[in-house]
């Protein structure tokens, strides 16, 4: 694997050595990274990297932490199959391949001076936190911030530390809940699904910019819920998953409809996608 003066390669892996792996759930780790010859990444929020192991492939993962945070990058990576079962067992030292950063991020120039609702469901908040992690560095380029975020039972939430100070934070207005809770659990948010926190929310559909993403069953019911309250879909940005192989437009495996998703998105605004068969 070649060390790469600077991350654009689109075709070869830079290499990049852990610093830290830390447990998120049982399924999911937090790998702290950098490029072994130090340059930044060069990401913005919303953009993913294809993940590179030698002999095992590769997997496209939302850079998870905000460029506004020197000298690292991060990536949540749930075990879902080969590539990342192996990269499960790497440990701090270890080095990887990376390609990337590809794809289109979030449109800060859409989301500035704007009040925000961040909304994400399971896995949905890796490339989130990227994006909320931005705002807290920026405090002054956005208005009011609301973090929406649902998961599964309180044991698999995403970066609960960070869930915690963003709670405690007077910059975020957070709520959180889960689908169910059993005897042991110790969990003060609500329970419930996601849809059911976006009712009690009063903002001015005007100046406000939702931003969803979650797994594929979120979107049609977050979305109804926020046209609802005047949203309409050029306000509501969304982050979607498909299979991908190669990451820059070549391959094919990832269109929705004419669109390429790792190239034209992932991130795209609702309006873009919403006409198109089976994009949500
Ligand atoms: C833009 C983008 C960003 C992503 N960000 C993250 C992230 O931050 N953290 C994270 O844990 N995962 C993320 N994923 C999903 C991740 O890429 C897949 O889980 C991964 O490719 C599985 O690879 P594997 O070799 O471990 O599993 P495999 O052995 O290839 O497959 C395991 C199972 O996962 C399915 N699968 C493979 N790729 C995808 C995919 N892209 N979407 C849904 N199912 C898939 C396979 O069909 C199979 O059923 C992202 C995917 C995309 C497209
Ligand atoms: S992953 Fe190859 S075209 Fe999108």
């Amino acid at each position: 694997m070649t060390a790469l003066p600077g991350h654009n390669a689109l075709y070869l892996p830079t290499e990049c050595e852990i610093l830290s792996v830390t447990d998120l759930t049982p399924a999911e780790k937090l790998f702290r990274v950098r490029g072994t010859d130090r340059t930044p990444l060069g990401h913005l929020p919303g953009q993913f990297v294809q993940v590179s192991l030698l002999g095992w492939g590769e997997a496209p993962i939302s850079v998870a932490s905000s460029p506004t945070r020197d000298g690292y990058f991060e990536l949540g990576v749930r075990r879902a199959g080969t590539l990342t079962g192996v990269m499960h067992e790497l440990k701090a030292g270890d080095t990887f391949g990376i390609r990337g950063p590809f794809g289109r991020p979030f449109d800060l120039s859409q989301l500035r001076g704007r009040d925000l609702l961040l909304i994400s469901g399971g896995c949905g908040l890796a490339p989130l936190r990227s994006l909320i992690q931005y705002c807290e560095d920026r405090p002054d380029e956005f208005g009011t911030i609301s973090i929406l975020y649902g998961a599964k039972n309180p044991q698999s939430r995403l970066f609960k530390e960070d869930l915690t100070l963003w709670e405690a934070s007077a910059r975020f207005a957070c709520s959180l809940t889960v689908d169910s809770v059993s005897g042991g659990d110790c969990f003060s948010g609500s329970v419930g699904l996601i849809t059911a926190l976006i009712p009690p929310l009063t903002f001015d559909p005007e100046n406000t910019r939702a931003v969803v993403v979650g797994p594929p069953a979120m979107y049609r019911s977050v979305i109804e819920e926020l046209e609802k309250k005047g949203l309409s879909s050029d306000r509501i940005i969304v982050s979607l998953e498909r299979q991908m192989r190669c990451g820059v437009g070549k391959c094919g495996h990832c269109t929705i409809e004419h669109l390429y998703c790792c190239q034209d998105g992932p991130v795209f605004r609702l309006d873009e996608i919403e006409h198109l068969r089976g994009a949500l």
